[in-house]
């Protein structure tokens, strides 16, 4: 049976809905900006995993997508989207370099590096097929993850350039990962930190006449405030649907568009309440700092999801709370919507409660 058209209190539980107002507010809030400070939008699909929404960013302004994995690139190509990609993730191992090519032959294709050891294969079979992609040298500016230092970025561009391959210097991207749960001036200063990192970098390249047309980088905690640093397109992932994690600063828990909805299965414990959503539904992903709980009871402070088994939400009753009943409808704000997707096959997409859309989850564990 077709659930578009029915009620979201009428869906089998655990259900993930997106509010659809909700995530169009967010798309539409980015692009603005984005436009206002004349940057281009590639957001990362990461987070959502389906095509829908993909589309969605793109109608809504964005110049071209970003995916961590070659096999996300796949599912969005195989179904039919066309946009220029950016893969910002290490390929590394000879499946994921042949997959790369054939994304290539597909169309605009970018790849961040932040190593020779990775650059050098991917250039040799790009180069066999006579094929040329786009390469960002990817900087650590603080989160120490991935990328390199300015210097390192241009002893790298340098290589690249070298191996005469498939592979163009593009320019540089980052991601500030690091900076995340601050206030207004700590983010501008965090934000002055990755400029100067950014410009040492583009100032080298520069001086030795490497292209450094493209800076990208960006993440949702510091999505509205880019324009503090030279980069030139934004990659935010998670300012689709937003969640607990990232409800703060610049969001607010009004701007969160994920809700998992799920029923109440047992009020047998005392003062205790189970539902059906556990990890694999909600995914074990922690509280944010200064919070408690696997995700926010919505209108419901008084419930605290304390513990996840694998198909149980744990929950504990603040004293004096009305207990719900069994049967009752409880929904859950995700505390990261990026690994609470990843478990469900479909998003139901619902405006004012009534299930416009049904969005397979089509990249779901697409994780090569
Ligand atoms: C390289 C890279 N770019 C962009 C993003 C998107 O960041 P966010 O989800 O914080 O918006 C991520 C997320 O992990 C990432 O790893």
């Amino acid at each position: 049976v077709s659930a578009q058209g029915r009620h979201v209190t009428e869906l089998e539980t655990p259900a993930a809905v997106v509010d659809l107002d909700r995530l169009e507010r967010n798309l539409a809030r980015a692009a603005t900006y984005a436009a206002q400070h004349a940057l281009a939008l590639h957001p990362h699909v990461k987070t959502h995993k389906t095509l829908e929404i993909a589309e969605r960013q793109l109608a809504a302004g964005a110049s071209g997508l970003t995916v961590a994995k070659t096999s996300e690139a796949d599912v969005l190509v195989g179904a039919g989207l066309r946009a220029p990609l950016l893969l910002h993730y290490p390929v590394v191992g000879p499946e994921k370099v042949a997959r790369l090519v054939a994304l290539a032959e597909h169309g605009p294709l970018t790849v961040a590096l932040d190593s020779l050891a990775a650059a050098e294969p991917i250039a040799a079979a790009l180069a066999r097929r006579g094929l040329s992609v786009d390469a960002l040298i990817e900087l650590d500016v603080g989160m120490r993850r991935t990328g390199v230092t300015p210097e390192g970025a241009l002893a790298l561009a340098e290589g690249i350039e070298a191996l005469g391959g498939g592979l163009r210097v593009a320019g540089l991207s980052c991601y500030p990962g690091h900076l995340r749960g601050l206030d207004e001036d700590a983010l501008a200063a965090g934000l002055g930190d990755v400029d100067a990192v950014l410009a040492a970098a583009q100032a080298l390249l520069v001086c030795a006449g490497i292209r450094c047309e493209r800076i990208s980088a960006g993440s949702t905690a510091t999505l509205l405030a880019s324009h503090r640093t030279r980069a030139t397109e934004l990659r935010p992932g998670n300012y689709a649907l937003l969640d607990r994690a990232e409800a703060r600063g610049a969001f607010s828990d009004d701007d969160c568009a994920l809700r998992v909805h799920t029923t109440v299965v047992s009020t047998s414990v005392p003062g205790r309440l189970v539902l059906d959503a556990g990890s694999k539904a909600l995914s074990e992903a922690g509280p944010p700092p200064g919070s408690v709980g696997f995700g926010a009871v919505v209108g419901r402070d008084d419930i605290v999801v304390d513990r996840l088994s694998e198909e149980h939400a744990h929950a504990v009753l603040a004293p004096g709370a009305i207990p719900p009943r069994v049967g009752d409808r409880v929904e859950v704000t995700p505390n990261h919507a990026c690994t609470c997707v990843n478990l469900h096959e479909v998003l139901y997409g619902a405006r004012d409660g009534s299930v416009e859309v049904v969005m397979p989850v089509a990249a779901r564990g697409a994780i090569r």
